[in-house]
């Protein structure tokens, strides 16, 4: 049986509060046979659930699209919810059924209808210089229970909402993080369930979070304003059709709330005796609070939430109570997380205690805080008394292993604390396994790197004071992450950022959002960021609308790395940050030894590549040509001045060869040449890389695409300093920033820059995927809408399982290796297709199930290649098995 599964619009399921003026909707579908397709699809949206009126209706349409179809005819309406439902054929003209209904709802559209004012606590009642939080507070009467409410709600740094003593939606640190200026995000919540008839009332609590409070490492504050301030308006719609709009405005009040101070590099300090409890309930007396200050702020710059929110995603339990050599009291985590920490007590009124969270114990065993910088990361709370009370943070977030506890009295009991793991809500959709156990924790470090760093914003770390949306770094990081998760929302997300912090000369700020000021912009490898990372998201989701929103920006950067030099197709000028933390870099630099020149020039052909592709994909042939000139020129120049004449790159170091190699700047010779220095250079460092930010992230794929597995291989494997699995021997629980983080010695790399969550060398996560598992998009078809499967058993690994759920449905190879014999699972999903190639395979030898593999259902086509089999698979489940062949 055919059935349509999993709709979504925009990546999400029954989404409220959608400002996409054109939505798209993708399905998936279900089948337990072999080898099916979609022939065509019809869509229809009505207003009401049951579809007793449509609206609109795509009629039957013959095409195979699944992903992203928009309802460009529909025209949507501020605050409408609109009903959807798929059904499908398949090549045999058989219908499935109507899906089950989905949904989503428009938000509010135009500017117009906000009614609210921007209020804001006055500051008079406030803690200004410690940065003490406010309370508002507001109520409105409703003569019936209505039909239907919404909330619509976003803040001048960061809120959360309560509604008649309840919270509102379980999203945290909203608004999120976006370029303030230009783009601040309204989240949409529907509250039918809270609203009561007759009085009702809304309490808000307000943090600094990023908008107000400290940023970046030289203690700045107020970066984008020095006010916070709340905008909220609910509609209520009665049954007889009626409306009712409550907002904010000059009729709220506020209160000094008992958060004293609140930062998130920070923590928070909490005095539970200033409570206020019941503030957000009807009936609460406020007579002794302010009137609120209304405040200018623009409402021009309101967008609906793009990304998915960041919830609460698990609960850890502190694994053991450890007493330190210096007497300290700290609890293990037994994961180095990021989130917060909630606990009870049971203490007097006014007894004191703190939490200081930190990553890693020293050389001794003791608490070591050197490392987070400036960031204090302590939690202070301040009991009410009176029986057993409990407390979580509301506006911070800290990264951290250990917590020190101070105030809890000698044994404190670990059933009282649960580490709270916070991030954006991205559906999982990537999972690896294999033989090797020190393997199996790299990938669940590159995971957890991700968990920690995807908090609204890709960050370089989630511990110090820092914590910024460093571009290089998710350029790096991207694909892996794309794996790993559904990162569509959060990228799309975050690459409008980008578009609206880029300079006006195409330049791309370090980090975005841009808080390090105009001048810190436009490195080589950071700032391509603005190409790579949509193209990947396109090709990773087949999102042609992330390429149509970003090419002016994607354009803007190569644009600006033309402008850059004496030579248009060179980039040998201005700052880069280079092979960031290579080995080869001299003393006291943190800057490898490649050439600058070389780096900003490859990647320079690299984005031009990217954008020419992009260019084609849109229908812009003349951008397409043209880029591919400036390609072919790019390339000429780079090998005119890093390639001798009989084909020797002039930079020898294996970042040098690893790019020159990705990014396909080596031909012929010189493509020979280059690989064998890359082998000879890593044979004289004894198999270990010297490569830094920059080239790690591809030297095992250039490795094994020039066909040197085994080499790759040897580098993943390696134990000790430098490699992946030094840290893992090493006890590490996520990704570190620097090789030796911590030394064999037990002494840590010096203070100022050591974070041990750092996702970017997680990004041999890449590898493990594509080569050891071998799953690998099909760049014609992106999306998985075609891929390759071409797993590189080796290593010495026994088996490897990894499944990719993609907008098609789930993708799994799983290889077995036991004495002569390989055993391959693969799931190919429906409307999809897989090439396949079973390594060291024999075509008369290999079986599918119990039938000779050219006789098996769904495959199209069979072909014995040199070391291999190429097999051609429509969709569906296959088990194949055959005796390796010598090959
Ligand atoms: C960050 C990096 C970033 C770099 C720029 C560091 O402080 O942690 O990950 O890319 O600066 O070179």
């Amino acid at each position: 049986m055919l059935t349509v599964q999993k709709l979504r619009v925009e990546y999400k399921e029954n989404p409220v509060g959608l400002d996409v003026r054109f939505p798209r909707i993708s399905w998936q579908l279900q089948s337990e046979k072999r080898d099916v397709l979609q022939q065509s699809y019809e869509i229809e949206v009505s207003a009401e659930a049951d579809f007793r009126r449509r609206l609109w209706s795509s009629g039957r349409v013959y095409s195979e699209q699944s992903s992203h179809v928009e309802l460009a005819e529909l025209m949507v309406r501020s605050r409408q919810r609109y009903y959807y439902r798929v059904r499908v054929w398949d090549m045999e003209d058989r219908s499935t059924e109507w899906s089950e209904t989905a949904f989503w709802e428009m938000g509010l559209l135009a500017q117009e209808e906000w009614q609210a004012e921007w209020i804001s606590a006055p500051l008079s009642l406030l803690d200004v210089e410690a940065e003490q939080c406010p309370l508002l507070r507001g109520s409105f009467h409703t003569a019936a229970k209505p039909l239907k409410a919404r909330m619509y709600a976003t803040a001048l740094g960061l809120y959360e909402l309560e509604l008649n003593g309840s919270r509102v939606g379980d999203g945290y640190l909203t608004p999120g993080w976006t370029s303030y200026g230009q783009r601040l995000q309204v989240q949409a919540y529907d509250i039918t369930a809270q609203i009561a008839a007759g009085e009702n009332a809304v309490g808000a609590w307000l943090g600094n979070g990023w908008y107000k409070g400290n940023l970046g490492w030289d203690n700045r504050r107020h970066i984008f304003g020095s006010r916070t301030a709340l905008l909220m308006q609910i509609h209520l719609t009665y049954e007889d059709g009626s409306e009712q709009i409550f907002a904010t405005g000059e009729n709220w009040t506020a209160a000094a709330g008992p958060i004293l101070m609140s930062e998130l590099y920070h923590g928070e300090s909490y005095d539970a005796r200033l409570e206020l409890s019941g503030f957000s309930r009807a009936g609460y007396d406020d007579s002794r609070w302010s009137r609120v200050e209304l405040i200018t702020h623009s409402k021009e710059m309101l967008v609906a939430q793009a990304n998915v929110p960041v919830r609460k995603i698990e609960q850890i339990k502190p694994l053991k109570l450890l007493k330190t050599p210096a007497g300290e009291t700290v609890l293990d985590m037994g994961q180095n997380m990021v989130g917060w920490m909630q606990f009870s007590l049971d203490a007097p009124r006014g007894r004191q205690v703190e939490l200081v969270h930190f990553e890693v114990l020293d050389r001794d065993g003791n608490v070591y805080t050197d490392n987070l910088r400036g960031a204090r990361q302590k939690i202070t709370y301040i009991a009410k008394g009176g029986g057993p009370e409990s407390y979580e943070p509301r506006f911070t977030f800290q990264g951290f292993r250990y917590v020190q506890l101070t105030g809890f009295g000698e044994e404190p009991s670990l059933q009282d604390f649960t580490g709270i793991v916070l991030h954006s809500d991205m559906e999982r959709t990537g999972f690896f396994a294999c033989s090797n156990p020190l393997i199996n924790q790299l990938q669940h470090n590159i995971l957890w790197g991700q968990k920690g760093n995807f908090v609204d914003v890709p960050t370089d770390c989630p511990q110090r004071d820092e914590r910024l949306g460093w571009t290089g770094d998710a350029q790096m990081f991207i694909r892996t992450s794309a794996y790993l998760m559904n990162v569509a929302p959060f990228f799309t997300k975050w690459l409008k950022d980008l578009s609206a912090d880029q300079l006006d000369n195409g330049g791309v700020p370090f980090v975005i959002p841009n808080v390090l000021g105009e001048n810190e912009h436009s490195s080589s490898a950071w700032g391509d960021a603005a190409v790579i990372c949509p193209w990947t998201i396109y090709q990773c989701y087949g999102d042609k609308r992330i390429l149509e929103e970003q090419y002016p920006s994607m354009q803007g950067w190569v644009e600006y790395i033309r402008q850059q030099g004496q030579d248009e197709y060179l980039w040998d000028t201005g700052f880069h940050f280079g092979d960031w933390l290579g080995l080869d870099a001299k003393p006291d630099s943190y800057k490898g030894a490649t050439d600058t020149a070389l780096i900003a020039t490859a990647f320079y052909a690299y984005s031009v590549q990217l954008l020419q592709k992009t260019a084609g994909v849109l229908g812009r042939t003349e951008d397409a040509r043209q880029y591919s000139e400036l390609h072919s020129r790019i390339k000429e120049a780079f090998k005119h001045e890093f390639i001798t004449p009989s084909g020797r790159l002039s930079v020898p170091t294996q970042t040098a060869c690893v790019l020159a190699l990705m990014f396909g700047l080596v031909e012929g010779t010189a493509k020979e040449r280059t690989t064998d220095k890359l082998l000879k250079l890593l044979e004289e460092s004894g198999h270990h890389l010297t490569t830094g930010f920059v080239g790690t992230p591809y030297l095992n794929l250039v490795l094994s695409e020039a066909g040197h597995t085994d080499a790759a291989y040897k580098l993943l494997l390696q134990t000790d300093y430098p490699s992946w699995l030094y840290q893992v021997t090493q006890g590490a629980t996520t990704i570190w920033e620097h090789w030796d983080g911590i030394k064999e010695d037990g002494s840590f790399w010096s203070k100022d820059m050591n974070s041990f969550n750092h996702y970017a060398y997680g990004a041999i996560g890449d590898f493990l995927y594509r080569h050891v598992a071998g799953i690998e998009l099909d760049e014609a078809y992106p999306g998985y809408k075609a891929f390759v499967i071409k797993p590189q058993p080796g290593g010495g690994l026994t088996w490897t399982a990894a499944a990719l759920e993609t907008m098609y449905g789930r993708i799994c190879s799983e290889w077995n290796i036991t004495a002569d014999q390989l055993e391959m699972s693969v799931s190919v999903p429906p409307n999809t297709s897989a090439t396949l190639y079973l390594p060291k395979a024999d075509l008369p030898r290999v079986l599918e199930g119990d039938v000779p593999l050219e006789h098996a259902a769904g495959v199209h086509s069979t072909e014995q290649l040199e070391h291999e089999v190429k097999v051609i698979l429509g969709s569906g489940d296959y088990k194949f098995s055959y005796k390796l062949g010598a090959q």
